[in-house]
């Protein structure tokens, strides 16, 4: 069993209270993505559970084992950097090799884990070489390498692709996740890419401010975001927010601001029935705003807005519109060629609108 779990984990850098009151259970195998902005308190958590970081407060179990006070080195945690570090001076082999040996294993065991890890990553032909003799996503495979050799319960990776350049990112992604098929091994994987996050995990957790905002799988993340934060920091072009009045008429709720009048669907109704504030903060993601109709959008409201810039991104165009008012972002098919400056009536999905509380960012129905 190689469940990670972190109870009322706290970490204090003096004044700097960098994550606070963590609690997060990453289960048996499960390939858990952790996102958020730079400083958020992503490595900071890495190392801790890799024990290359005190715990201020709080505990951090690997299995049933408390590991607060065992040392790095026995954690049984493999952890792969941003920057591999491999030994300049030894061949692809002996780095692979080294941990191993310093943990005196036989000889013939380290020789037959470093092929077979070779083998999987696609290394093998490379065995013989020094690190200033690969590609970066050569070094980064020897990086995994390293780490797959130990066999350890656990995978820590703090942003390893970022070094390497959009296809390369790409195409590793896709094996890392092979692997982690493969190793059936459990994987916690840091990140400032939600592109990674939302492709890669079984689940994220989004932190923000040393503080976990949401815990869920890619789509629970995107499609219900807990608040203002994930649902803005999730998602790109990020989704827009518009200040509304809540308006109850005839039964019926109804959003309203200077440019807008949209009915609120009626299932939402019973989640809204104890929210006694006027004001809501409506969210609609840039694909929920359209420029051609979709299955049901004979009965979304429709606005008219004047295009300000295009952006044309081959499989999918950017516009970015506004009411006059304010300025909404939509993501349309490449069919759509408006030109700049041109009025265009745009319909909005209500039935996929998300409603947050202004005070605090709570996510109401949505
Ligand atoms: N050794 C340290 N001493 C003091 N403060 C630290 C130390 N390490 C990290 N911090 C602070 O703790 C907070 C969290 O840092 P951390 O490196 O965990 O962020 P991160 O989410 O990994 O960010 P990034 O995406 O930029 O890598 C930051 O405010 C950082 O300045
Ligand atoms: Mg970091």
């Amino acid at each position: 069993m190689a469940e990670v779990r972190l109870l009322n984990v706290n970490k204090r850098f003096g004044d700097v209270h960098a994550v606070k009151e963590m609690d997060l259970t990453i289960e048996d195998q499960e390939f858990l993505v952790m996102v958020g902005p730079s400083g958020c308190g992503k490595t900071t958590t890495l190392r801790m559970i890799a024990g290359l970081e005190t715990v201020t407060e709080g505990e951090i179990y690997l299995g049933d084992r408390l590991i607060n006070d065992v040392a790095s080195r026995h954690r049984d945690v493999a952890v792969v950097f941003q920057n591999y570090a491999l030994y300049p001076h030894m061949t692809v082999y002996n780095n692979m090799a080294y941990g191993l040996r310093r943990r005196k294993f036989p000889k013939d065991e380290i020789d037959r884990r470093i092929r077979e890890a070779a083998e999987v990553l696609g290394i093998t032909e490379f065995l013989a070489r020094h690190p200033r003799q690969l590609s970066g996503g050569q070094q980064q495979r020897v990086a995994l390498g390293r780490a797959i050799v130990r066999q350890p319960s656990a995978f820590l990776f703090d942003e390893p692709l970022s070094a390497l350049d959009a296809k390369l990112r790409v195409q590793m992604r896709s094996e890392l996740v092979k692997l982690h098929g493969r190793l059936q091994t459990t994987m916690i994987y840091v990140t400032h890419d939600q592109v990674e996050a939302m492709t890669m995990g079984d689940r994220i957790v989004v932190m923000k401010d040393g503080v976990v905002q949401q815990v869920g799988a890619p789509k629970e993340i995107y499609y219900q975001p807990a608040n203002l934060f994930v649902a803005g920091f999730v998602g790109s072009p990020p989704m827009n927010f518009i200040n509304c009045q809540l308006r109850r008429e005839a039964g019926a709720l109804r959003l309203t601001a200077p440019d807008l009048d949209l009915p609120i669907p009626d299932r939402y109704a019973a989640a809204l029935q104890t929210y006694q504030k006027p004001e809501v903060i409506l969210g609609l993601r840039p694909e929920d705003l359209h420029c051609e109709p979709v299955p049901g959008s004979e009965r979304f409201p429709t606005v008219d807005m004047t295009v300000e810039v295009v952006e044309p991104l081959g499989f999918e165009t950017i516009l970015d519109l506004t009411t006059g008012h304010r300025n909404l972002t939509a993501r349309v098919s490449p069919r759509i060629e408006p030109q700049e400056s041109d009025r265009i009536p745009v319909m909005l999905d209500t039935d996929h609108m998300h409603l947050f509380d202004p005070d605090g960012g709570e996510r109401l129905v949505g």
